[in-house]
């Protein structure tokens, strides 16, 4: 193992043009990510979730993966490129991207009408403003962002791999799935396409009577990865090789076309002040368009052709932790990477003004950036308490929690935007970036302990207040998680790199070194987790329609009676397994180092931009 891994990290040191400390310590993370034997990604060279498999979160399980890792893998590689001069991986990043996460099973795409992008009752739904725009640039009405969840190791069964529908239990790769309504713990992970052949005897949908499909993106993961591709393309250009990645910067850059779908209202209704789902206007150009980076972007159809249909349905409500104003000003400015659709740039140009607006906005007197903005109030064009009303975003209204209950309370949601807020102040100076982030840093310094010895950063918040005027945020939870520690430490470091500020920069190097000699493993860096939530592995499933019954691919029972461990059998095989086990009998919670590819690769990234910016 040794031995590997010193030959791994000469072999990178020979085509290395930068040798600082921090590059090398780039290097040698990003040779300890992508060894096979680490375990971070399929055979496919897909990133997991996380190496560990009982792992509960965001997804139900590790070896699951979202498009939150892929656009992580695309911003590492692009900056191995940069550190080693080799652009090829960020290449096969981006194809695992195409081939894996893009869905290409779309039946009766060809149905979709932009003047009815779908109904629901009891609400007058505008047009879609883009739909033919889109059409036009790329000649079909598929939608090309990643669908956000991948069952990588089609543990579930549906075999739902690219191009196929329910293949079943024996098709090997990714199976796109969707996880129900309810928390993790509640949800039924369910195929993306359905053809009735596993489940009940609608399969898994529950509203519909014929076989149907159904994806939705997180729009942040697919900023990230134009991010990436950003970054790529600067790092190329300057080391004269962007031929080698122009191709792959023209799927980027379609992407980003069709990421604009983020930016409208669930129904294409008017933005601002839109009251009544009957009654707030249906819009039919861009008065839908809120601009900001929103949570969703979903997409369906029927299977069949006959009586075939496709919808689509944006989001209306936008998290401050999802916007990207690199996205938007690389889809702006970078010329490899704008689109040819018509009013694409000018979209974008709203959108990077509409974002910088909203950092400003959302920005409590102390520093932390409080939640969002919705333009459908209880997500359902309800009239909102007169205490929200006072201060309003272009007519929508702020909401703490934006999307789930508990989504502004991980510091993580901070600390990813304002990174990419920090590195667009680094490329631009722009003043209304610096004025929010001398606020932040200001605070985030007070918030630190660094030693030697021990990291404490803010890692859980907890918020209160109607609206921005009089929100406040109270860090109740601290520690030293990897990818938190990492992300503040890229922040300042971008900062610091622009303003000069020096205790920015040694808060960074500071948390970077402490980290660095502490957390390191044989995989990577981690903390170790008391894991006590896992006991809600006998919370009983969410099942929407009363009644509803089904069976999994392997056979397991979903029922009313059912809990999350019954209807995913498969976890008493898992290595954790006895921990679970003996904790589920009253014995202690598991502990378990996770590694988290996001963490692993922002904990890269930051010590390759500590080492790129300050040539150390
Ligand atoms: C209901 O589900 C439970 C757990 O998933 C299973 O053990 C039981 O057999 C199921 N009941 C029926 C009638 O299928």
């Amino acid at each position: 193992m040794k031995l590997f891994h010193v030959a791994a990290f000469l072999a990178a040191l020979v085509s290395c043009t930068m040798a600082g400390v921090y590059t090398n310590r780039f290097l040698e993370l990003y040779e300890q990510i992508v060894a096979s034997k680490s375990g971070y990604y399929s055979k496919e060279g897909v990133p997991y979730h996380s190496v560990e498999t009982m792992m509960v979160e965001s997804v139900d399980y590790g070896h699951e993966t979202d498009s939150e890792a892929l656009s992580y893998n695309i911003w590492l590689k692009a900056m191995y490129g940069e550190i080693a001069g080799d652009f090829q991986p960020f290449n096969e990043a981006w194809d695992v991207i195409e081939n894996y996460m893009i869905p290409e099973t779309q039946y009766n795409e060809d149905r979709y009408n932009p003047s009815n992008p779908g109904s629901t009752s009891g609400i007058t739904v505008g047009k879609d403003p883009i739909g033919n725009e889109l059409k036009t640039s790329y000649g079909d009405n598929r939608v090309r962002v990643m669908h956000w969840l991948s069952d990588v190791d089609n543990v579930y069964g549906f075999g739902n791999t690219q191009g196929q529908c329910e293949s079943g239990p024996l098709a090997s790769g990714p199976s796109f799935v969707n996880n129900g309504a309810g928390t993790v713990f509640s949800g039924i992970t369910y195929p993306t396409c359905d053809s009735f052949k596993y489940g009940g005897s609608t399969g898994f949908s529950w509203y519909s009577s014929v076989p149907n499909w159904q994806y939705s993106a997180a729009p942040d993961a697919d900023a990230r990865a134009i991010l990436g591709a950003y970054w790529a393309s600067q790092w190329a250009t300057q080391k004269g090789k962007i031929s080698d990645i122009s191709s792959t910067l023209s799927k980027a850059a379609r992407l980003g076309d069709y990421l604009r779908y983020a930016f409208f209202d669930k129904h294409f209704k008017q933005i601002g002040n839109c009251i009544g789902g009957s009654t707030c206007p249906a819009a039919s150009g861009k008065e839908s368009a809120h601009y900001l980076i929103s949570w969703y972007i979903g997409w369906g159809g029927a299977v069949n052709s006959q009586n075939g249909y496709a919808w689509r349905m944006c989001s209306g409500e936008a998290h401050i932790g999802y916007q990207n104003p690199i996205t938007a000003y690389a889809l702006i400015n970078d010329p490899n990477l704008r689109s040819n659709s018509a009013s694409a740039v000018e979209d974008w140009q709203n959108s990077l003004q509409r974002q910088l607006e909203f950092y400003k906005w959302v920005q409590t007197s102390e520093g932390p950036l409080g939640g969002g903005v919705t333009n459908s109030w209880n997500s359902n064009y309800e009239d909102p308490p007169a205490a929200v009303k006072t201060n309003t975003f272009h007519g929508m209204w702020y909401e703490s929690q934006p999307g789930y209950q508990g989504a502004s309370d991980w510091f993580g949601m901070q600390t990813w935007t304002v990174d990419r807020l920090a590195q667009y102040y680094y490329l631009t100076g722009d003043a209304t970036a610096k004025s929010v982030l001398d606020k932040w840093i200001n605070w985030i310094l007070t918030q630190i302990t660094v030693t030697s010895k021990k990291i404490k950063v803010p890692v859980t918040l907890s918020w209160s207040g109607n609206t921005p005027s009089d929100a406040h945020a109270s860090v109740v939870g601290s520690g030293n998680m990897v990818g938190i520690v990492s992300s503040i430490a890229r922040t300042l470091s971008y900062y610091a790199a622009k303003t000069g500020n020096s205790r920015a920069k040694s808060v960074a190097k500071q948390l970077l070194d402490t980290m660095w000699s502490l957390n390191r493993d044989s995989i990577g860096l981690s903390v170790t987790s008391t894991v006590s939530t896992l006991n809600q592995v006998n919370n009983k499933v969410y099942i929407p329609i009363s009644g509803w019954t089904g069976t999994y691919p392997n056979g397991d029972k979903i029922n009313a009676s059912s809990n999350f461990l019954d209807i995913r059998s498969w976890y008493k095989s898992d290595a954790n397994w006895w921990q679970l086990q003996n904790y589920l009998n009253g014995g202690p919670a598991p502990k378990i180092n996770y590694h988290r590819f996001w963490e692993q690769a922002d904990m890269a990234l930051a010590l390759g931009a500590y080492g790129i910016l300050f040539n150390e």
